[in-house]
Order: structure tokens, then sequence, then C-alpha cells
């Protein structure tokens, strides 16, 4: 079983995405860390609780993230409209009592790397402001990972904050393209084949009474259905997390590239991440020539997939 640890800003198909996890045989949860994003950085740990309570497994440990972006900028904006000012649909659950780890989520991760090298597995859901202090703070912490998914990035599609970028990479885009100058060990799901890995809304609404998981999840979609409806007139919802979590458990069920990646972090595609396909280029340095390769997904066998993230 690998050993996972969750990076989330839940986040309704944040939500999902853990929650389906830890229906997972196939993972051992070890960790979750929380991230800004969907939501700040309190209100996804508060609702990194919920779920932990929500799935009966209050025992594993949350280290709480970043407040402000990798270049230090304090947030100040959130996606509300389509999450919900509380991350959950504005379904209002009272708090639940938790006790945050005494580490920061970057030190929590560092740690769990150090004691465990070649072992540990990060799927991260958010901006990844909290994978990039790490790599900064501990220069092994990149070599030393077992492997590091991530939910971001447009590479040749249109993005969903802008026609340009994708919102995780837009949420940190100066934490994004650290990343990528720092790991090999990387499979980075974007929107290229998120956008074709869907739950629909007679799907969703089926999913109220089938257990704890189904209602909680039924309840919580519905303000997310009303995004894609108005947002794309389309009545289904994008499973972008669960997507990349089923990178987790099934990479045979994507198409992958190999390539170096840079993310813009000014002019208006700020936040858009570039892939560089070609497998040679002119051999005098250039800004792209010392990034390491990463494996960036770009087909899915979509049906299978959704079917069997939903079964979950
Ligand atoms: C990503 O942005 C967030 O809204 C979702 O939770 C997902 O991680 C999709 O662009
Ligand atoms: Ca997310």
């Amino acid at each position: 079983r690998k050993k996972l640890v969750i990076d989330t800003d839940p986040g309704i198909d944040d939500g999902m995405a853990v929650l389906i996890a830890m229906n997972s045989e196939e993972v051992d949860i070890i960790g979750l860390t929380t991230v800004f994003g969907n939501v700040y950085t309190p209100t996804a740990t508060r609702n990194a609780f919920k779920l932990l309570e929500i799935a009966g497994r209050t025992q594993i440990p949350v280290a709480e993230g970043a407040q402000r972006t990798f270049a230090g900028i304090e947030k100040d904006w959130v996606a509300d409209f389509v999450h919900g000012d509380d991350g959950f649909g504005n379904m209002n659950f009272p708090d639940v009592k938790g006790e945050k780890d005494s580490r920061s989520a970057a030190d929590f991760l560092i740690e769990l790397v150090r004691e465990q090298p070649g072992e540990i597995c990060i799927l991260a859901l958010g901006p990844v402001t909290n994978l990039a202090l790490a790599m900064q703070q501990d220069p092994s912490f990149a070599r030393n990972l077992g492997e590091l998914v991530i939910l971001g990035g447009a590479f040749f599609v249109n993005g969903n904050v802008n026609p340009a970028t994708e919102a995780n990479f837009f949420g940190d885009p100066e934490a994004a393209d650290f990343v990528f100058g720092h790991s090999a060990k990387i499979k980075v799901v974007g929107l290229d084949v998120t956008h074709s890995c869907t739950f629909t809304g007679s799907e969703l609404k089926g999913l109220h009474g089938k257990g704890r998981f189904g209602t909680f999840l039924s309840s919580i979609t519905a303000f997310y259905l009303k995004y894609h409806q108005d947002s794309y007139d389309m009545d289904a919802v994008y499973v972008h997390d669960p997507a990349a979590l089923a990178v987790v458990l099934w990479p045979s069920l994507f198409t992958w590239r190999p390539g170096q990646i840079r993310v813009l972090t000014e002019s208006v595609a700020r936040g858009m991440s570039v892939m560089d396909t070609q497998l040679k280029r002119w051999n005098r340095p250039h800004p792209w020539t010392d990034r390491p390769k990463v494996q960036v997904a770009v087909a899915v066998n979509a049906q299978e997939v959704t079917q069997r993230l939903l079964q979950r």
C-alpha cells in the first residue's frame, strides 16, 4: 500500500478526493496538510477535520500549511463562487474539534520524507506552496520523495481562471515554477485530462443515502453543480481532484508525456503552464535547460476513471 499524504484546500472536489481515498485500499493515508486556494488556510484546516470526522479517521494528523504565497503575499481572494464561502457549498456545518499537528505542513512533510526516504507519496490538490517551501528548506526533500502527483495546469487547452491559467497554479505561480525546477519525481494532471472526467447531476443526486460519504458529498456538490451549470452550461461537474487521486490509484489509465515545465509569474498570462515537448533543443543555456523532465497527463480513459471513482 502506498503511504499517502494529501495536501489540500478543501474545497468540494477536494472533499470528494479525500473521502474516495479513504475508501481505497491501495493507499494508507498518513496525513493531511492544508493550504489556501478554494478557501483561506484556516478554513481548509477546519474542513480537513470535518472530512476526518465523516470518515471516522480522526487519528490521522492534520498539519496546517502556508497562509501566504511562496513570494510572501497575503491571500486576499478565494474561489468562494465555486465552492462557497465555507468551501463546502455553504452548508455551514458546525465546527469540528481537532488538534492540529504542532508542525507546519512543510516541516511535517520534510520530517516524513527524511524518516522514510523513497516511501512517501504526496497528492497535491491545491496551490503547491507547502511543497515549494519543503523543497526550499530541505535540499534532500525533492530527491527523497517517493512520488508527487500534482493537480494543476492547463497545457494544451484553455485555463479555468482565464484562458491562460488553471486555478491551482494561478493561486501560487512562483511556488509552481519553483517545484517544477526542483524535482523529476512529478506526475502532473491538468485540465487537459480533468475536463474529460465528470459526474453528472443525476449521479451526484444518486449518492444521497449511499452511506455517510455519499450523503455528505451529494449535499456539498449541489452548489458546485450550480456553478458548472452557470459557467459551462453543463449538467455535470468536473472531478479534478478525484482524477488526480486516480493517478495515484490507477496510473495506467492515463497517457503520459515527459517534458520540462515553466509556470509564468508575470504578464496577463501569470500562472500559465507551458510544457516543452521537443526532445532536443539548441545547446546554448536558456531558462528551460536545467529543468528536470516530469510526466504530464495528456489523455485519460475517462469512462473507466469516473466509473471507478463513483463506485468508491
Ligand atoms: C482545481 O482548483 C480548485 O478549484 C479545485 O479544487 C481543483 O483543485 C481545479 O482547477
Ligand atoms: Ca483543490
